[in-house]
């Protein structure tokens, strides 16, 4: 942790997303002046990452598996996949925003078998179908997230997985079974995450276990830097295709 670093994260994060004229306009104006520093802070916000992708990698076949990050961002996520990466056919990273992707770009040169993409999580297709689709914190950055899943599913083989872990609050009256946040959080959270372009929701799980058989979810909270005393609810999702 570098306090100047931080403070230069925590005053684009002040400042709010910027305008543009297209969605990755807006992302690269935000992202650009933190894209060096993105990792370390982001270490301590986006918990829960390394375990979305040690589930995931139970999932995999133990070689020639295929993998796609949707809103991959710098790469990061990927290396908590250690070894296993090499046993992989072909791993994805896709994003819309060009400077966290020249991040991904220079971390991952030496992998032959990752491949990164600048794509819209809505729209890109790959060659073929994969085994395992995932997002991290992408999700709450994509207006039309629900399209983002629908195309995740797309990109999937049959029985193919789909793994997601993202900030949410709860619905006044979650299903049976599910946490629920009281109406300060349900308010907090959306309003001071928004301001930056990330919109906490509560309809993901909902739609997520409707178009996947649930293999595992837990509902989490984690602190927030600079924010002491309070905690972010986040979940974590994993889902197969059927
Ligand atoms: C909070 S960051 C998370 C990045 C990375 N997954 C991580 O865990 O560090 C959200 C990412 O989603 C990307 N994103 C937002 N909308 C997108 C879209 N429509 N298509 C692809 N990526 C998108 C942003 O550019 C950004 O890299």
């Amino acid at each position: 942790m570098n306090l100047r670093d931080d403070a230069r994260v925590l005053w684009t994060l002040l400042r709010g997303q910027p305008g543009g004229a297209t969605h990755a306009e807006r992302l690269n104006r935000f992202y650009a002046p933190q894209a060096t520093r993105y990792d370390d802070f982001r270490e301590r916000l986006l918990h829960g990452r390394g375990d979305l992708l040690a589930a995931l990698a139970t999932h995999l076949p133990s070689r020639g598996g295929r993998l796609i990050e949707l809103g991959a961002g710098t790469g990061h996520n990927l290396a908590y996949l250690g070894d296993r990466v090499d046993t992989l056919a072909c791993a994805e990273l896709v994003d819309v925003c060009a400077p966290l992707l020249a991040q991904a770009q220079r971390r991952w040169s030496g992998h032959d078998n990752v491949v990164v993409r600048e794509a819209d999580a809505t729209r890109y297709r790959p060659e073929h179908p994969v085994d395992a689709v995932y997002l991290a914190y992408a999700l709450t950055m994509i207006p039309d997230w629900y399209e983002a899943v629908d195309n995740a599913l797309e990109m999937l083989r049959p029985g193919g997985v789909l793994g997601v872990v993202d900030f949410y609050v709860s619905r006044p009256h979650p299903a049976p079974g599910r946490v629920r946040h009281g109406a300060l959080a349900r308010h907090f959270w959306p309003a001071w995450f928004g301001h930056d372009g990330v919109r906490p929701s509560a309809d993901h799980l909902p739609y997520l276990t409707r178009r996947l058989e649930v293999l595992r979810i837990d509902e989490r909270r984690a602190p927030v830097p600079y924010l002491p005393g309070l905690r972010m609810p986040y979940y974590l999702f994993v889902g197969r295709k059927v």
